[in-house]
Order: structure tokens, then sequence, then C-alpha cells
């Protein structure tokens, strides 16, 4: 049986839960691919909090140069999150000519091109499906099942934290800081909840998904952002009234050539399917010129979600290694001239 060698740079909520399945699917995986994974490190600062995973001895280390600099090691998974470390820690992965599988959506919204020019010099890929949507394979969705369609909307509940507090408020006419705090209880939200709440994560989701989308590298600064904080519990209540649910959107559009990239809390009937996406799940609903309405649904965030999302990266460059075809087509090539973003 081929093995292909893995190092998990970060063991939090998502790292531990992406050691878990390597550990406890490991077989199932190479039953239906015919490659084990092999969980080889794991490294983060912190290696005494119990993450629920017993691992094998050997595997934690505190230092995630034993995963870059190891050659063994075929595929490094970052899952330490922000735009410093995280970056230097996949150029250099890069660099030695590793494939690199990340659920960073800020570092692909700030970083991304300079990452997968790299990539591309050294022969690597960069999985991201666990950057957007949690579980829901909607990356796979924009960037191969409509490859043939030129896209003219997305629309998301891309934040499982925000769109988890929202239905609490709705349906418990709970207080927006003890919803946030279960949130972050149940590993939802991001270390720092402001993310979520202000809209940012959703922009950098937004940002990402709009590249796919329109073949051109967007950044989170290009998307217009307004978060959840002023929701009150009365204008739920409203919207409920006029047969509305409040929803933090991504919109994502092409209109007359221009790009609208936006995050706002919108007004959604409640009897749309968009409009029936409670607590921590997502949707991505996209429009094609010849596939028509299609949407995406699933758990949005939370560690088993993310984790399946990791792994799916994990097998699709698996196979590429194995067949020595080590990248997927350039995940971002302008296909079409815009005539830049709509004015905010
Ligand atoms: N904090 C994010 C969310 C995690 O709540 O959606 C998944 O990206």
């Amino acid at each position: 049986m081929k093995t292909v060698n893995i190092g998990i740079i970060g063991f939090g909520t998502v790292g531990a839960g992406v050691a878990e399945t390597i550990l406890n699917n490991g077989k199932l995986i190479a039953d239906r691919t015919g490659f084990m994974p092999v969980l080889k490190r794991v490294a983060d600062l912190d290696i005494t909090t119990d993450r629920g995973v017993v691992l094998p001895e050997g595997v934690l280390t505190t230092s995630s140069m034993e995963i870059l600099d190891d050659p063994d090691i075929h595929i490094v998974v970052e899952l330490i999150g922000g735009t410093t470390i995280a970056r230097e820690f996949i150029l250099r992965a890069l660099q030695c000519g590793k494939s690199v599988v990340t659920a960073n959506k800020a570092l692909l919204a700030t970083h991304g091109e300079e990452l997968f020019r790299v990539a591309s010099e050294h022969g690597c890929d960069i999985g991201f499906e666990a950057s957007v949507g949690g579980g829901i394979p909607c990356i796979k969705a924009l960037r191969e099942g409509l490859v043939g369609n030129h896209i003219k909307t997305v629309l998301g509940i891309l934040n499982g934290t925000c769109n988890y507090i929202l239905t609490r408020m709705e349906n418990e006419h709970a207080d927006f800081a003890d919803v946030l705090s279960a949130a972050q209880a149940a590993g939802y939200a991001e270390a720092d909840p402001a993310l979520d709440v202000d809209g940012i994560d959703t922009a950098h989701k937004a940002a990402v998904l709009a590249s796919l989308a329109f073949g051109q590298w967007f950044q989170a600064k290009d998307v217009h952002v307004q978060g959840i904080r002023s929701v009150t519990v009365n204008d739920i209540d409203y919207a409920a009234e006029m047969g509305y649910r409040i929803k933090l959107l991504a919109i994502i559009k092409e209109i007359n050539n221009r790009i609208e990239l936006g995050v706002q809390p919108a007004l959604v009937p409640a009897n749309s399917l968009i409009g029936n996406v409670n607590g921590v799940f997502n949707a991505v609903w996209v429009q094609g010129d010849i596939v028509g309405n299609t949407m995406y649904y699933g758990r949005g965030a939370g560690r088993q979600a993310t984790a399946s999302a990791v792994i799916a990266d994990i097998v699709d460059i698996g196979f590429n290694l194995l067949r020595n075809c080590t990248q997927r087509l350039p995940a971002f090539k302008t296909y079409k001239q815009y005539d830049g973003l709509m004015a905010s």
C-alpha cells in the first residue's frame, strides 16, 4: 500500500479534528483511494492541552520545523490561522517542494496571489476547500463542477458563528453576548470573534469565492463590509412580521461587466431556501450561465465539518502526488477582463 505522509501545523480545534479523522478513518480513505494517509507529525506550541484525541507516540512536537524540514513529509496542513507566521510556514513548505492544505481564508484573501505564484514555481499545490463553507465542497463546485460556466452571481451565508447567533436571537430572543459565548464554546468562532461578528471573516471568504468565480484575485479590502453587531432582536422581530429573516450575506455579482463585492445583514424571505439556513449551517448559492441556479448547503464551522474539507484536499493532492502530477489546474487565471469593482 502506498502512503502519503502528512504534517499538521496547529493542533487546535480543527487540527485535532483532522488528526482524529486520519487516525480513525485512514483505512476507509485507503480503501477508497489506494493510498494510506499517515499522520507523521503534529506541531503546536501547546502540547499539553487535552484535544480529545490521542496521537501515536512521537507524533506531537513543538517544532514546526520538524515538519517543514522533514523530506519524508509530502503534505503540510496549515491550521494556525493569521497572516504572518502562517504565510512564512506555507512559503517555506512550498519552497521545500511540499504541497499545502490550509483553512486560512484570511491569508488567501491577503496573500493568495503570492502563495499560488510560489506554489506554481515549485510545482506544488495548495488545497483550500476548508477555507470557505466548512464541510461544504463549495470550492470544488466552483472550481470544477461549474468550470464551464460564466458565473454571474454568488450569494452566501458563509459565517457559522453569525448565522448561529442570528438564529438563536430569532428563536429564543437570546442576548447577543450570551449567544456569542456559546458559539465560541462550540468551537465555531475565530480566535478573535470580532472577525466573525464584524463581517470580516465573511469578507475573507467572499474574496476567495469571487476570485474563483471571476478568475482574478480579489482581497478582503475589495469587499464592502457591514457586520451584525447593530442587529437587534427588535429588527429580527420586525423582519419576521413581514415574512423575512435577517442573514449576514456575502453578495458577489457581475453587473454590466463590473464586480460587486459586499457583506451585509440582509432581509431574505423566510420561505426561501436561503432563509431556512439556520444555526451553524452555511449555504452558497451560485448562478452560472449554463447551469442556472445551484445551491450548496452544510455545516459551516466546527471541528469535524472543517476536518472533512481538509481531508478532501489531502486526498486530492495525494492522488496527484502518486501520479507525479503535483499541480492541478491553476486555481486563478484571468479569462475575462472586467471593468473593475462597483463603487460601494
Ligand atoms: N469562525 C468561522 C465561522 C469558522 O464561524 O464560520 C469557519 O470558517
